[in-house]
């Protein structure tokens, strides 16, 4: 997924630099502002034992499908229910691996229905009503309402479990990211349907990474669970800027919850009070950083920061200074591509990689 502050391009700078740090007793490593779960993904691969957390319900979704999800997915209730949704790639004798692409398959056939995406999010949904919005094509927009329908049903049936329905809306939310009519977030949507959009939209299985540990994925402001969780190795990646992740991804939590909320204004944003981030706001981030410093328990903390943000380096130092040896790693970076242009001069940006060795 294209995500604002995603951490993909810098996997090897983090393991890389991670790896100089800590000791070979570590194997509990929180991502505690999973956001995609890139970087949980990258270090459960590695062997650890993964506990990820974010305030979005949508990164919830998607964490427990890429990080709770160690073990092979059957579907197999489903398929005693309803042969067919087997049947329709020929064969009901499929590899585990196959059910996957199989059903997906099944849902991207599905016929569309008008549910609360078209009718609040696509031009026929909303033409003539006070906002007309265009964030799908009328015909994506539909099937988005007819899969995330048909995904709830099968829960509340008893016909998926816990694992499979969290790796139905993961794969749905993946997918449907990449045909929304916009320039990369939510926060607008483009007046004509671009290329991509028009085109029909295919749910891919999304993928994760099947391993012994256990590991546990959470949904909370990181500042109320901080007490509550305990790992070797803390990795923190709040955001930067004052941009909100609740309004830039507005739509993948309403796809995610499917909870028909209220919304308003141009763009038909959901309430999201609750989920406003501390760490977007220049009063209250360093509050809420040195809350989160001191009350963490863990041996190392590592934070992703880049030269640009609202804390300054000194500020970090001397926060993370409070809990043990403190010192950087850095690298040179091109910047998310929805911010270029935007604020900055300059393309490039120095991503730091602040850690502490706590006493
Ligand atoms: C820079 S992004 C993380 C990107 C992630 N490392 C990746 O590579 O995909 C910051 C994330 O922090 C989350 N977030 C912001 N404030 C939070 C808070 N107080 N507690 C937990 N998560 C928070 C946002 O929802 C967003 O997903």
């Amino acid at each position: 997924m294209n995500y604002i502050g995603s951490k993909l391009s810098l996997l090897s700078f983090l393991e890389e630099s991670i790896n100089k740090v800590i000791d070979n007793k570590c194997k509990i490593f929180c991502d505690l502002f999973a956001g995609t779960g890139i970087v949980g993904t990258h270090f459960k691969k590695q062997g650890f034992s993964i506990i990820a957390n974010d305030i979005q319900y949508y990164s919830y979704v998607l964490n427990r499908n890429c990080i709770g999800n160690h073990k092979k997915l059957k579907f197999s209730k489903l398929i005693k229910a309803f042969p067919e949704v087997a049947e329709r790639d020929g064969s009901m004798l499929l590899p585990d691996d196959d059910i996957k692409v199989t059903v997906c398959n099944y849902l991207s056939k599905l016929k569309g229905h008008k549910g609360f995406i078209y009718k609040h999010y696509c031009h026929g949904g909303t033409q003539g009503k006070e906002q007309s919005r265009q964030y799908f094509s009328d015909e994506n927009g539909m099937l988005c309402d007819a899969i995330r329908h048909k995904i709830e049903e099968w829960k509340n049936d008893k016909l998926i479990n816990n694992n499979e329905y969290y790796f139905l809306i993961a794969s749905l939310i993946k997918s449907v990211d990449k045909y929304a009519n916009t320039t990369s977030v939510y926060a607008a949507f483009l007046k004509n349907i671009k290329n991509s959009a028009k085109k029909k939209l295919i749910v891919k299985p999304a993928e994760f990474f099947i391993n012994d540990q256990e590991h546990t994925v959470l949904n909370d402001d990181i500042n109320n669970l901080v007490g509550k969780v305990k790992g070797d190795i803390f990795y923190l990646d709040p955001p930067y800027n004052q941009r909100q992740y609740a309004t830039n991804y507005h739509l993948l939590e309403t796809i995610a919850k499917y909870d028909n909320p209220a919304i308003h204004g141009k763009t038909g944003l959901r309430e999201y009070e609750s989920q406003k981030s501390s760490y977007c706001s220049k009063v209250q981030a360093m509050k809420s950083f040195k809350h989160l410093i001191l009350q963490a328990q863990a041996r190392y903390i590592f934070l992703s920061y880049n030269n640009e943000g609202i804390m300054s380096h000194q500020e970090i130092e001397d926060i993370m200074s409070l809990r043990g040896k403190y010192g950087y790693f850095t690298k040179e970076y091109s910047r998310y591509k929805a911010d270029n242009n935007r604020e900055y001069l300059s393309d490039k940006t120095t991503e730091y990689l602040h850690y502490v060795v706590c006493h």
